[in-house]
Order: structure tokens, then C-alpha cells, then sequence
């Protein structure tokens, strides 16, 4: 049967915005649309978007522009934005571009049906209020059917001062333990091996849940659901994001050094290497306390993969400050760091600030980190040569059709020779002969 309807969805963001695209998929299937990965062949045009730095928010002008146009040719298109920027915007998108049928923010992604029947009763939508955020009541149309994302807490409540997430995805909902690993055990009986766990603070998980242990702490933290969901059958590996330096404890690298599944990765984003900096960000930790962490982790998994994510060019920041960050990222030694200039965001203390740097020096240091940041991961990998790593097998190679890719635990791409058909979802042992700038290369490795 052909459908009679299709839908396009584009994904603009982090994994939370990913997870959420997914599940809005699986509700338009479920309505009887098809997938169209074409835009333009299609009836319904969702973007999903983002708004963490302004180049993310006015790429999704320059798109929406162009379908708004199509509408004129085409009155039945329905044209959605959902996400961060529609949650920003809110009702002013409708005039800046009138031609949409629905400005939805994060927290009604699961709610998408109910909005659109009223779309399609004649009427245009902005769902934006502040809710409590709905069980998943649909099955979500995945990307991968190797690995998912499963989200434990949406939301945040920090108030990071160059930060918008907490003004758009609204305060931090934990999901029960029960229902995250009902969709665990869902994904292992589908064939699904690996689960990212998901939250912007995930170290927050379980603090707004009932129940207090007999000490009087919480009954629920992201530590003892790790225990909670670690027998789930077929699922093999577990991995988490994002972690906090603040709310980050010893309890979760020991737990992550005894739980066989959960993966010896660690993604802990400093965003600055300078203490006054810190502070003006309102990170509530000091470069030292970051430092002792990934020592602790390093004191029980040696080998651990660290990720993180920093900032340059924050409102006030002096050359030294920056040599700071350069300095911390020199002393740790990272797998991979995420890097961005400094873009002031509405509503967000540290946009209004008078202490703005130019982007001429913006540019700069962020040329300047990279140039680090690639020679360093670079240095890092070396160590995985000869080695031999368990990669879960994910796609075949784009580039290459007689090679197979997937991931170590340590989350680094890997490729090797081998027929997608056979291995696809399988953990293989893959002995590592070549190190690229953002790649691992290497062969399956025969035990004799
Ligand atoms: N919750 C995570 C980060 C979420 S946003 C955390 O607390 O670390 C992802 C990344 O975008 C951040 O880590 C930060 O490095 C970057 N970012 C956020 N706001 C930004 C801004 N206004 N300008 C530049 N980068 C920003
Ligand atoms: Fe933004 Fe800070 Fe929350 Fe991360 S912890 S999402 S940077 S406010
Ligand atoms: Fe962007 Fe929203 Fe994620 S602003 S980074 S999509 S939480």
C-alpha cells in the first residue's frame, strides 16, 4: 500500500531534540504518513530546531523560508516548527512567518497527534505552556536499530548565565525507573544493544521523584538506576549524557567501574579552564574540583574516554583566561572536545552584560583551541594502535561498502573489513592497525 500522505522531518540540535524527532516520527506513522526524505515531496514539514547559538536559530529561518514559499503553491502543506526555537519564540514566529500551521515547544513533542487534529480542524497552534511532560505513549521510528536513545530526565534547572535550555525546555522531569527500563526491555526484545541514556543534566536524575532514603537523601539518583536497568536482556552496553562537574560523584565512576555493560565513557562538559570565568558563568565549580574528577575516574578506569565541551570568548574574558582553558585542556588531555564561540542568547543574564568581546577575538581563540584540540586527540588515539577493541557494529561504511562501522566503548568510531549483513549489531573484538583524525581503522581479530 502506498501511503496516501508523507512527512519530513529535519533535526536541528542536540540528542535530546534527536530523541524527540523520533518519537514525533513514530506518532506521524502511527497517523498513516510516510517517511519522505525530501522535504519538498512532502505534505507535512516538521523542523525540529535549535536555538544554543544564534548560527543554530537562523539556520532555521533560511529553511523555513523556503517551504513557507512552497505553501503558496501548495495550500494543503502543513508546516510545524517544534523545538527550542518555536518554545523561544513562541506566538512571534507566527508573524514572522504566518504561513505555519503549528509552533510547538519541547515538552509537547508526545503530544503532537492532539495538536494536529486541531490543526487540521482549521485551526493555527501554539502550544508553548509550560506541562507536565507525557508518558510515551507511541513507538518511537528510530534511526538506528542498533542503538537508541532513551531520555531519564528532561529538562534543567541551573541557570548557567549564557544558557537558553533551561528557559526552553523547562525545569528538570525525571521519568520513573519502571518506565525507563519498560523501554529498555521494549528495545532489547526489538534487537536494539546499546542505550544512551539521556538528560542536559543527567547527575539531576531522581531529584524531583519521591521517596528519601532512611539518611534522608534521594532514593533516586542516575547511579542506582544504572543498577536498576543493568540485567536488561540484550541490551549489552549502557552509556549516559550529559554529566555535571557539580553534581558529579565518586558513586557513579564506581559504579561504572563494576556494571560490565556501562561504558567507560565520560562526557563532562568545563566550558572554561579559569576559575573567575567559572564563577561568571554561574557553574557553581572550580577548575580544580574539575581536574579531581577526571583524576578520580582516572584513579579506577585508567583507560576511560573523556568528551567535554568548552566555551571561548565568554562576555570579559583576557587572554589569560583563555590561556587558561588552553592550559586545562594541555593538562587533561581529552578524546574529544566540543568547541564554540561565545553567542549571546535572549533572555539569558550574560547576553545583557556591557563586557562583550569582539568576534574578531572570538574566532581566534576558538581557532586556537581546535589547532590544540586536534593535535591532542590525535596524540590520544595513538595509544588505541595495536590494541584490540570491541566495536558494536552499527552501518555498513557510506564511503567504503567493504567495510562495517560502529563504535569502541569508549565511543570512538571504528571501521573494518566485513558484510554488514553478518555483523550488523554484533560486538566484535577488532584489532587496531590505523588511527585517523576522528577514526579508528582496523581487523577482525581471531582468537586462536
Ligand atoms: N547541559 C550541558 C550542555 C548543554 S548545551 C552542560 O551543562 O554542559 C551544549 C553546549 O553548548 C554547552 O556545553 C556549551 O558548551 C554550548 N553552549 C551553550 N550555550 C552557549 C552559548 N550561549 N554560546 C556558545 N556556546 C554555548
Ligand atoms: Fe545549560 Fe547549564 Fe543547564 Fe547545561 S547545566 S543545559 S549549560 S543551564
Ligand atoms: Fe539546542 Fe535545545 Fe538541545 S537549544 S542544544 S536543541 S536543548
Amino acid at each position: 500500500m502506498t501511503a496516501s500522505r508523507y512527512y519530513h522531518i529535519t533535526t536541528f540540535g542536540c540528542q535530546m531534540n534527536k530523541a524527540d524527532s523520533e518519537r514525533m516520527a513514530g506518532i506521524l506513522e502511527d497517523m498513516g504518513f510516510a517517511y519522505s526524505e525530501d522535504p519538498n515531496e512532502a505534505d507535512l514539514v516538521l523542523y525540529n530546531t535549535c536555538t544554543i547559538r544564534d548560527n543554530a536559530e537562523q539556520k532555521v529561518y533560511s529553511y523555513l523560508g523556503r517551504q513557507a514559499k512552497r505553501k503558496h503553491e501548495k495550500a494543503d502543506l502543513t508546516l510545524i516548527v517544534a523545538g527550542c526555537v518555536a518554545q523561544q519564540e513562541g506566538e512571534q514566529l507566527l508573524r514572522r512567518v504566518p504561513e505555519l500551521d503549528l509552533v510547538m515547544g519541547p515538552q509537547h513533542a508526545n503530544r503532537l497527534q492532539d495538536l494536529l487534529e486541531e490543526v487540521f480542524a482549521g485551526n493555527q497552534v501554539v502550544a508553548t505552556e509550560p506541562i507536565q511532560i507525557m508518558e510515551d505513549i507511541t513507538k518511537p521510528r528510530r534511526e538506528s536499530c542498533v542503538t537508541a536513545w532513551v531520555n531519564v530526565i528532561y529538562g534543567c534547572n541551573e541557570r548557567c548565565s549564557y544558557c537558553v535550555v533551561p528557559n526552553v525546555r523547562g525545569v528538570e522531569q525525571s521519568r520513573t525507573p519502571e518506565s525507563i527500563r519498560a523501554e529498555m526491555e521494549e528495545l532489547g526484545r526489538l534487537g536494539y544493544k546499546e542505550v544512551t541514556l539521556l538528560g542536559q543534566n543527567i547527575d539531576a536524575y531522581g531529584r524531583d521523584l519521591p521517596g528519601v532514603t532512611e539518611t534522608g537523601r534521594h532514593l533516586h539518583t542516575l547511579t542506582n538506576l544504572l543498577d536498576y536497568v543493568h540485567d536488561v536482556p540484550g541490551i549489552d552496553r549502557i552509556r549516559f549524557a550529559t554529566s555535571h562537574p557539580r553534581y558529579f560523584t565518586e558513586r557513579l565512576i564506581r559504579a561504572c567501574k563494576v556494571l560490565p555493560k556501562v561504558c567507560e565513557h565520560f562526557h563532562i562538559p568545563f566550558q572554561s579552564g579559569d576559575n573567575e570565568i567559572l564563577k561568571a558563568m554561574k557553574r557553581g565549580y572550580t577548575r580544580e574540583k574539575y581536574r579531581q574528577i577526571i583524576d578520580k575516574i582516572r584513579e579506577y578506569i585508567p583507560d576511560a574516554s573523556i568528551s567535554a565541551d568548552a566555551i571561548v570568548g565568554f562576555p570579559g574574558e583576557t587572554e589569560e583566561q583563555f590561556e587558561n582553558t588552553l592550559k586545562l585542556v594541555e593538562e587533561i588531555g581529552f578524546d574529544r572536545l566540543n568547541t564554540a564561540a561565545y553567542s549571546p542568547r535572549p533572555n539569558t543574564p550574560a547576553a545583557l552584560w556591557d563586557n562583550q568581546l569582539s568576534e574578531e577575538v572570538k574566532s581566534d581563540r576558538l581557532q586556537r583551541l581546535n589547532h590544540l584540540v586536534a593535535t591532542q586527540a590525535a596524540e590520544k588515539s595513538q595509544r588505541y594502535l595495536g590494541r584490540i577493541e570491541e566495536v558494536l557494529v552499527e552501518e555498513q561504511n557510506p564511503k567504503d561498502l567493504a567495510q562495517v562501522m560502529g563504535r569502541t566503548r569508549g565511543n570512538h568510531l571504528a571501521f573494518f573489513p566485513g558484510k554488514i549483513e553478518e555483523l550488523k549489531g554484533k560486538l566484535v573484538d577488532v584489532k587496531i592497525t590505523e588511527i585517523r583524525a576522528f577514526s579508528l581503522t582496523g581487523e577482525i581479530f581471531c582468537k586462536l
